[in-house]
């Protein structure tokens, strides 16, 4: 058979007739880097790019010293870009050969060109670079904002970012303790917000009123004054607080509230509790205080919850244990699982319960063991309290680490303990 090559010329010839959405399609496949570099290629070429929807530049692909040919290509260039919406503008910035003021005239080129997505991660020392014209948080088509590193959040007044749906702030510092409110207030349709904090980011209150938002990631782990969140759509919440100082913490009951991740320490785990009890999904990890008898207060039903990740990193977890078994009726999956990061504690003391809690009568389907299983009494006494009174049980899953030597009698310790559901099937893994 004979196949007719095509030399590269020939082949470039016939790219270069297909039109220009085409070309702009294969040109937005590579990177900005790329794609900019075949102006060089033909006059057919030359003004391609600019019309080019997504712009990503990240100083990953320019030694340092190609970084100035970076700065001077976007001074020259991002003035000339034209396509009518640029649906990303995207900055990665690792070492800052880059002035601040350079980046500031970027964005501010970007926004006036209908940027549907604005992506920075930017770091500097000294850090709070004032980065963000002002006129970003007027930009009437942003949808979703990204922000990393040192940048400094200050929102003027009399703006609105009126079709914001996603907003991330990981790290960045504001400029005054209520930026964070005024930020949030000026999105009325914000769907998904993240807020990672970090220690000297002058965020003294977290205050999220919402009513649009339906997913929330806060990790906050500095000393603030004042929480409060009030999202009465919030279907998925993901909230890490470290916190041990009494200060003023409100949370409104979250009625649509599907998927909880829930990892704090703080003195406020009731009113916590009392707000998520709608969740199905529930992730936890808490240091609980151990003065409190009644582990979160009484008279909370999670009434929803069908499957729950418990983290056993804690002394007092077994009591927390129990209570969320008694409060989940409706329970079926139950997850155990360790962190590596974390002490292994792990189960320090099981108080079998007086009584058997209902879900363990009635729906608990699945057990799983899934963070180093040590054999201990107290987690043999746990693991056995679940085969023996889990009646409808399908599968107890246990992992454990391979190189436990007493491995074996540990485990058969565990399949010789009568179970209540006889189609129940054990099952041990290695780690
Ligand atoms: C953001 O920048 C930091 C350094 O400041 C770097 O470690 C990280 O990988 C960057 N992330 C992305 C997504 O580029
Ligand atoms: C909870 O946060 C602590 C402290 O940062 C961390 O060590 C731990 O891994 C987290 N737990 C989960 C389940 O993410």
């Amino acid at each position: 058979m004979r196949t007719r090559k095509l030399t590269k010329i020939q082949a470039m010839d016939r790219i270069s007739e297909l039109p220009d959405e085409v070309l702009i399609k294969i040109l937005n496949l590579v990177e900005t880097k790329v794609a900019v570099s075949t102006s060089a290629l033909s006059k057919r070429w030359e003004f391609l790019w600019m019309l080019l929807p997504k712009l990503t530049y990240s100083t990953k692909d320019y030694s340092e010293s190609d970084c100035e040919s970076l700065r001077s290509f976007l001074h020259r260039n991002l003035p000339l870009h034209r396509a009518p919406v640029l649906e990303r503008f995207c900055l990665k910035f690792h070492h800052s050969h880059l002035e601040p003021l350079d980046v500031k005239l970027w964005v501010l080129a970007v926004v006036s060109r209908c940027l549907r997505e604005l992506k920075i991660n930017y770091s500097s020392h000294p850090d709070k670079q004032d980065i963000l014209p002002s006129s970003l948080y007027a930009c009437k088509f942003l949808v979703t904002l990204k922000l990393k590193g040192s940048i400094l959040v200050d929102v003027p007044r009399m703006v609105s970012l009126s079709c914001l749906k996603t907003l991330q702030l990981i790290e960045v510092t504001y400029l005054s303790e209520d930026s964070l409110e005024r930020l949030l207030s000026i999105c009325p349709v914000l769907e998904d917000l993240m807020v990672n904090g970090h220690s000297d980011d002058n965020l003294e209150d977290v205050v999220v009123l919402v009513p649009s938002l339906e997913r929330l990631t806060l990790d906050i782990c500095s000393d603030i004054d004042e929480f409060v969140i009030k999202t009465p759509s919030l279907k998925y919440l993901k909230l890490k607080y470290y916190n041990s100082w009494s200060h003023y913490f409100s949370i409104k009951k979250m009625s649509k509230l599907r998927e909880a991740h829930i990892n704090v320490s703080f003195p406020y785990m009731k009113k916590l509790i009392k707000s998520i009890t709608c969740v199905k999904e529930l992730t936890f990890c808490a240091v609980l205080n151990s003065l409190e008898d009644d582990v979160y207060g009484d008279g909370f039903v999670f009434n929803q919850l069908e499957h729950l990740k418990l983290c056993i990193c804690e002394e007092h977890v077994s009591r927390l244990l129990v209570r969320l078994l008694k409060d989940s009726p409706k329970l079926q999956v139950l997850e155990l699982f360790g962190m590596e990061n974390h002490s292994p504690d792990g189960v320090y003391f099981w108080n079998q319960p007086s009584t058997v809690p209902e879900c363990m009568l009635s729906s608990l389907k699945t057990f799983k063991w899934s963070g180093g299983y040590l054999g201990r009494p107290e987690e043999r006494d746990l693991a056995t309290f679940i085969l023996q009174n889990a009646h409808c049980l399908q599968t107890a899953t246990i992992l454990s680490e391979s190189s436990l030597v007493p491995k074996l009698d540990m485990l058969k310790e565990l399949a010789l303990s009568p179970r209540a559901s006889t189609a129940c099937r054990l099952v041990f893994k290695d780690l």
